[in-house]
């Protein structure tokens, strides 16, 4: 079973032919970083008007990537929630016009879960065995780590996630693009904030930035308090609480230990909400079986470290995509499809774009 997923729920156009639900056989992603770097930030329509020129493009590359025909094709998935709405209807406009010509089922991902799905994805058939990844993966918690969103899950299939939690402000990555661009680092920041912390010498602890936990039990988690302590590090407090000494020159050393301690504050909030998850779980009487992340954040390298570490600690399996598809892309689009239509639950022309997330 072949499925072509689209996805343009953001500033990347993407196209991927998958295999089964799990074997990728193309991912073709055209970036639109150059078109929105100069406003450190995405511009909606600059986005869907990049989209309109870009979709059928990449949707030929990823036919042709894949050495498939059109014909060959056995359904049309697309990311239809959550995004810019102007973006999505790019994608969703593309794939009705597809699946309807070719006769073929439509099929509606919510982006935000199709993260959780990318790490179940392969690139080498051996990888697909049916028992490699499937039901003994659940009850699973899910960590979604992106620049619009961050929540945390509990799946009992890849269809059922229900949200445990999300933030209340600012999602990671969005706190790591902010904290990048007061540091002065190009856009997109969280790779070059990334690349500063991973310096040789750099001190994580050479500032003390919050870690966020919000209430005793709280599954929620909040970025704008350390993206604030960011700000606050590199220009000193402002209004009446300023008459303390000014904040040290920005050096370029400066600048690494202020990347590395942001980091490690924006890692640690992530870990313990997820260690608190398993104990609120443990409660309930539920014992998850697997963790599963995705986004664009989890393609941070200290982040990585420390999933594998928390994991571990819990006894569960990690399942992370690899750096490649964590950040946007269809693959991840067309894998979860077909478990969609493995299940019968396919869509019809009547789809459409929503800008907010299902669950
Ligand atoms: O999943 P994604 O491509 O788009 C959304 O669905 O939002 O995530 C993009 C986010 C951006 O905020 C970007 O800065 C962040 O993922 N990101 C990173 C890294 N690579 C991408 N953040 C920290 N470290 C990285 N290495
Ligand atoms: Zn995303």
């Amino acid at each position: 079973m072949l499925i072509l997923g689209l996805e343009t729920s953001c500033d990347e156009t993407a196209a991927a032919v998958v295999a089964n639900g799990r074997l990728v056989l193309s991912s073709v992603v055209a970036s639109q970083t150059e078109l929105h770097a100069e406003y450190a930030g995405v511009v909606p329509e600059l986005a869907s008007r990049a989209h309109a020129e870009r979709v059928l493009p990449i949707v030929r590359g990823a036919l042709e990537s894949a050495g498939v025909g059109l014909g060959m094709i056995d359904a049309v998935a697309v990311g239809n929630r959550p995004g810019l709405i102007g973006s999505l209807l790019v994608g969703v406009a593309a794939a009705k016009a597809l699946a309807w010509s070719l006769g073929k089922p439509l099929i509606g991902v919510d982006h935000v879960h199709a993260h959780l799905y990318a790490g179940a994805l392969a690139e080498d058939e051996a990888e697909t065995s049916p028992d490699g990844l499937g039901t003994s993966l659940f009850p699973a918690l899910g960590l979604v780590v992106s620049g619009g969103h961050t929540s945390l899950y509990e799946l009992d299939s890849w269809l059922n996630p229900r949200r445990l939690g999300a933030t209340i402000d600012d999602a990671m990555g969005e706190a790591f693009d902010k904290a990048a661009t007061i540091l002065g680092l190009p856009y997109p920041g969280g790779p070059n904030l990334d690349r500063l912390a991973s310096e040789p010498g750099a001190n994580e602890r050479a500032v003390d930035f919050p870690v966020s936990r919000l209430g005793r039990e709280s599954l929620d988690f909040s970025f704008s308090g350390l993206k604030t302590s960011m700000l606050y590090a590199v220009h000193g407090v402002p209004g009446e609480r300023s008459g303390g000494p000014a904040p040290p020159p920005l050096t370029a050393e400066r600048r690494r230990d202020l990347a590395a301690s942001f980091q490690r504050a924006a890692c640690a909030a992530a870990v313990l909400k997820i260690e608190r998850a398993v104990e609120v779980a443990g409660q309930r009487g539920v014992r998850y079986r697997a963790l599963l992340t995705g986004g664009g954040v989890t393609a941070n390298s200290r982040l990585r470290q420390e999933l594998a570490q928390v994991a571990a600690r819990r006894g569960l399996p990690l399942v992370i995509p690899p750096v490649a598809w964590c950040v946007d892309n269809a693959a991840m689009i067309a894998g979860l499809a077909g478990e969609r239509l493995r299940c019968g639950r396919a869509d019809d022309l009547s789809l459409q774009a929503v800008p907010t997330t299902a669950v």
